[in-house]
């Protein structure tokens, strides 16, 4: 077990993760050096198709009425997005990003005796607004092989705590293994008192296994569960910044101070437009996506490289050696590939492009596995 305690005083670091987001997830992402003018983007889990044309159309139609709030037209907005996923809007927090709903559950779930409890690796977001922006303490459980969350270890460590909030992102950032529906099951049926469940369903659209299955049923139930999703992913919408958080209205009220304001009239609009055409929107990406990624598992086989069988836009390579060289030598080579993930150092995370970044992915990387 990985435990961090938050800083004494977290003043400078506080302020780092809280007043500078667009700086600290600038530097995470960076790519340096020289790099050339038609690089292929596999480091940051975008998605290549951008926002869908009706939502560019609706966007560009509202762009001269900017200078207006639009207030009165957000309760039709949340009715929208809710309707989307079955809920009433009263079970949905909008957010700049799913990231605005990651950082309000902590703010409100977590405290000084009530740690974030998740595994390692996995998103980081949660895990530095608790840590270095409230100075809460990370209990994390190493993820082991065959990357399946250990809910039992998670739970006794609510136990112990005498509650806290538990963050699963499933399917998992970096791993992009997913939590089976029976363990979440057990986890929902045993969380202890005090204690609330943060499921991250970022990727849940790119999953292809019967395992793989949403928490939003427990919201449903009025659990004490979080639901997050993203409009960044499988919607094509990650400059945009919007996403939205599910749970019962209680445990929206007290994620809801938390908030920063509104989202922008501009990418409301932009997401109105994609809700009307998800019913072939979804499923049309989703298909896509899992082809190229086979391609990839298939071509991947075939060299006997080994990976962790992905269920999301991205998939880890075990590449026999520090990944430090392949992130180091393939931006060069026009292509950039996801960080580092410690302690899984010899694992290279690659975000799924179109059917041409792959091509250029294979090329570039297979000149480096071979020198
Ligand atoms: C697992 C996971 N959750 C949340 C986010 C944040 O996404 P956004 O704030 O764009 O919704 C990311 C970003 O890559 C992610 O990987």
């Amino acid at each position: 077990m990985l435990t961090r305690r938050g800083f004494a005083g977290a003043g400078l670091a506080a302020l780092a993760s809280r007043m500078m987001p667009e700086m600290a997830y600038a530097q995470r992402a960076a790519v340096h050096g020289t790099l050339p003018k038609d690089m292929v983007w596999l480091n940051a889990n975008e998605n290549p198709d951008g926002p869908p044309r009706s939502s560019i159309d609706a966007m560009m139609k509202v762009l001269p009425e900017g200078g207006r709030y639009h207030y009165q037209e957000f309760g039709a907005f949340y009715a929208a997005v809710a309707r989307s996923e079955d809920l009433t809007p009263d079970q949905v927090l909008v957010g700049s990003g799913s990231s605005e709903i990651l950082h309000a559950a902590v703010d409100a779930f977590t405290s000084p005796t009530r740690p974030l409890i998740t595994i390692a690796p996995t998103y980081e977001g949660p895990v530095d607004v608790a840590a270095k922006g409230l100075g809460r303490t990370v209990v994390r459980i190493r993820l082991e092989p065959p990357y399946v969350p250990d809910v039992k270890r998670l739970v006794a460590e609510a136990e112990k705590a005498g509650g806290g909030l538990i963050y699963i992102c499933n399917p998992n950032n970096p791993t992009a293994s997913v939590s089976p529906k029976k363990d979440l099951a057990w986890m929902v049926a045993n969380l202890p008192p005090n204690t609330t469940a943060l499921i991250d369903e970022a990727y849940i659209h790119f999953g292809d296994t019967p395992e793989l299955e949403s928490a939003l049923g427990y919201v449903r139930q009025g659990k004490n569960v979080v639901v997050t999703r993203t409009f960044s992913k499988i919607y094509g919408m990650a400059g945009l910044r919007a996403g939205f958080g599910c749970a019962a209205p209680e445990l929206i009220a007290k994620m809801a101070p938390f908030r920063n304001n509104v989202i922008s009239i501009v990418t409301a609009r932009a997401v109105l437009a994609a809700l009307e055409e998800a019913r072939t929107l979804v499923p049309e990406r989703r298909a896509k996506l899992i082809r190229t990624r086979r391609e990839l598992c298939a071509w991947l086989r075939d060299r006997g490289l080994p990976y962790i069988e992905p269920q999301a836009n991205f998939i880890m390579i075990d590449v026999g050696r520090d990944a430090r060289e392949f992130i180091d030598a393939m931006p060069p080579k026009g292509v950039a590939v996801g960080r580092p993930f410690p302690p899984m150092t010899n694992f290279l995370r690659v975000s799924i492009g179109t059917d041409y970044d792959m091509s250029r992915f294979r090329e570039a990387f297979w000149s480096v596995y071979k020198a």
